[in-house]
């Protein structure tokens, strides 16, 4: 990719808002804020366009993207919704969650969207600034999260432009995300089976579907092996469920801890969610000694916590 953009950083107001949408509908790629990271946007009915997410990106062709729309009417004009879904949609949209579903027969998306598949993965995100956009573009729009592939997920507009920046028209500023990590992916198969953990928790999934929800390594089928589990990845080297540092080590701590950064001093589990890629950024910035990481608990948000630490800890290709 040729880094000849001149990326604009758009206010968080109803003029930016204006303006994101009216690039998005001129093909353009928008970094755009949602309650769990920024997503790089792009209009998902235009091939070209979403072709450039990829380019953006470096991203492999074979991996599909995340579709966002305002409204459940939206997602019927792109996907089937029944079922368990349906029931988890109402639940839970908008939201921190993404269901995977068939692509509805004759769709308006860009088969590159879905890499081939016949389903296509749909989110209804709940982050004011991104649901005015999505309401003011008119059209669903595909978004991976706005990171260049392999890289830590960004939770601000900095974030974005650290990562994109001369490769993408816009980012969008709607400040810090409130989640901080990536959404919740479920699918059909047809019983409801969660592909990602993330930004909503999974008991509140298995309480709403009235029983346990089988596990499967994420996505994995649909890319190559290995590819995902150095996903995440800072600089640094990474140790993982350190109880004390070693010498030259950083501490990311949790709880109540002597760290240099602490996720959360409290142990409170969805803090540490909202401030893990933000320091995981930070720590990189800052330096390239190892990091070691204090355990965190695996329910809750921690489920996701842990899924995010274990691949950026994972051996890199
Ligand atoms: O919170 C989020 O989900 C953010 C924001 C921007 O919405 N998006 C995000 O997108 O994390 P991305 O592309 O980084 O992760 C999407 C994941 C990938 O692992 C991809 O393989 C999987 O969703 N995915 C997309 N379409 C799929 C499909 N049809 N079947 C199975 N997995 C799919
Ligand atoms: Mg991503």
């Amino acid at each position: 990719t040729k880094d000849d953009l001149n990326t604009e950083t758009l206010p968080g107001d109803a003029g930016g808002v204006a303006r994101a949408a009216e690039l998005l509908r001129a093909g353009a790629l928008v970094s755009f804020p949602t309650e769990t990271v920024y997503g790089l946007g792009a209009d998902a009915t235009n091939d070209h366009a979403v072709a450039r997410i990829f380019a953006a990106k470096g991203r492999p062709r074979f991996n599909p993207l995340i579709v966002h729309v305002p409204t459940l009417e939206a997602v019927r004009d792109i996907a089937v919704l029944e079922g368990a879904a349906q029931d988890l949609a109402q639940a839970f949209w908008p939201g921190p969650l993404t269901l995977v579903l068939p692509l509805k027969p004759g769709g308006p998306l860009s088969a590159l969207v879905s890499a081939g598949l016949p389903t296509v993965a749909v989110r209804v995100p709940a982050h004011p600034l991104g649901h005015a956009l999505l309401e003011a573009a008119g059209v669903p729009v595909a978004a991976p999260s706005a990171n260049p592939s392999g890289r830590i997920s960004p939770s601000t507009a900095q974030h974005v432009m650290d990562g994109l920046s001369g490769r993408i028209e816009a980012v969008l500023d709607g400040g810090p995300c409130e989640v901080g990590l990536e959404s919740t992916i479920v699918g059909f198969e047809p019983a409801p089976v969660l592909l990602r953990p993330g930004g909503l928790p999974v008991e509140a999934i298995e309480s709403a579907l009235g029983g346990p929800i089988a596990a499967r390594q994420t996505s994995a089928g649909i890319t190559a092996p290995g590819q995902l589990s150095s996903h995440y990845a800072p600089e640094a080297e990474l140790r993982l469920n350190a109880e004390t540092t070693r010498p030259g080590e950083r501490l990311l701590g949790f709880g109540h801890v002597d760290a240099d950064l602490n996720l959360s001093p409290s142990g409170d589990l969805v803090e540490a969610a909202a401030n893990l890629f933000r320091y995981l950024h930070q720590l990189d910035a800052e330096g390239d000694s190892p990091i070691a990481v204090s355990p965190i608990p695996d329910h809750g948000m921690g489920r996701a916590i842990n899924d995010r630490l274990r691949r950026a800890a994972a051996p890199r290709d």
